[in-house]
């Protein structure tokens, strides 16, 4: 029988948790017992003038701007758990910052078991010829390579466990495509080569490396959408419905368990049938 807290002693690093599934997920690796540290690029009270962000990313500047900042407060609920928490500040674009809080964390708590990358930017919407460069970039940097970046710094430590669990969020649109979304759906895409190559690596040393793809899950982010394209979007969906972002969280928690054990270079849709074909 599975155990009530199976990630007792461990350790996680979420990325993008200060809000929507991070946020989820960091709560419910500390509700499976790990202690977590919660990172984002945005912390409460930390964050640069909401108006500098719109250039990286209308979203970021949109939450920071709105009050839609929970870093600090996803870490106190997860102390509540009476677990370890805390809060960082981490952009996936810097490995300097990746390598300072992956050693802060490991000189405090023992190294780091479980990295899930979640950090994500979803805002980059046009056309191919309507495309700006350095958007299409920006997607890249921030969901394929923030998640190489922080792969990179846990790695030896995991290697010197001889025990490791990454779990990637790519989406489902990984394997559909994603209509004006090129820079995103590339970048999901590559989670998936980037997470069988590194389980190939990985086995060796008892690290798995797996990827989770998400439907449309209710996150603030999602929210933000007219309600007709919510209608749009919900008739698209084999089950009709948006998904929760504890539908999500418990893919991970698995993932990251003791009985996913043998589970490595797993593509995992949690989609609610988005990415089948709906007659
Ligand atoms: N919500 C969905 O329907 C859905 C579906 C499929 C995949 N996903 C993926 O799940 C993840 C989370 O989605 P969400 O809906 O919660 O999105 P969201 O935009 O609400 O959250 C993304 C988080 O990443 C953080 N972030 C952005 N850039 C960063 C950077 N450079 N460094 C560190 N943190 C950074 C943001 O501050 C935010 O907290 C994303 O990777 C997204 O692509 C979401």
């Amino acid at each position: 029988m599975a155990s009530q807290k199976p990630l007792t002693g461990k350790v996680a690093l979420v990325t993008g948790a200060s809000r929507g599934l991070g946020a989820g997920i960091a709560l419910a690796l500390g509700d499976a017992g790990a202690d977590v540290a919660v990172t984002d690029l945005l912390v409460e009270g930390a964050q640069e003038d909401p108006l500098s962000l719109v250039s990286y990313s209308i979203l970021a500047a949109h939450f920071a701007r709105s009050g839609g900042v929970h870093t600090l407060e996803v870490c106190k609920k997860i102390e509540e758990m009476g677990v370890q928490s805390r809060a960082c500040k981490m952009d996936v674009t810097c490995p300097d910052e990746i390598c300072q809080v992956v050693a802060d964390i490991e000189a405090q708590w023992g190294g780091i078991d479980i990295l899930v990358n979640n950090a994500g930017v979803m805002d980059n919407f046009a056309l191919l010829e309507k495309q700006n460069p350095d958007m299409w970039e920006r997607d890249l940097k921030v969901n394929l390579s923030g998640a190489f970046n922080c792969i990179r710094a846990v790695w030896p430590g995991m290697k010197k466990k001889k025990w490791g669990r990454i779990v990637n969020i790519s989406s489902f649109v990984a394997q559909t495509g994603a209509l004006a979304q090129p820079g995103y759906g590339a970048s999901k895409a590559g989670l998936l080569g980037l997470s069988r190559s590194l389980a190939l690596e990985g086995a060796r040393h008892n690290i798995t490396v797996n990827a989770v793809l998400p439907g449309f899950i209710d996150t603030e982010a999602v929210r933000l959408q007219d309600r007709k394209t919510m209608e749009r979007i919900t008739d698209r969906i084999a089950m009709k419905r948006l998904g929760q972002v504890g539908e999500v969280a418990a893919a991970v928690v698995f993932l990251a368990g003791p009985e996913a054990s043998y589970i490595t270079g797993a593509a995992l849709p949690v989609a609610g049938g988005a990415d089948l074909f709906v007659f």
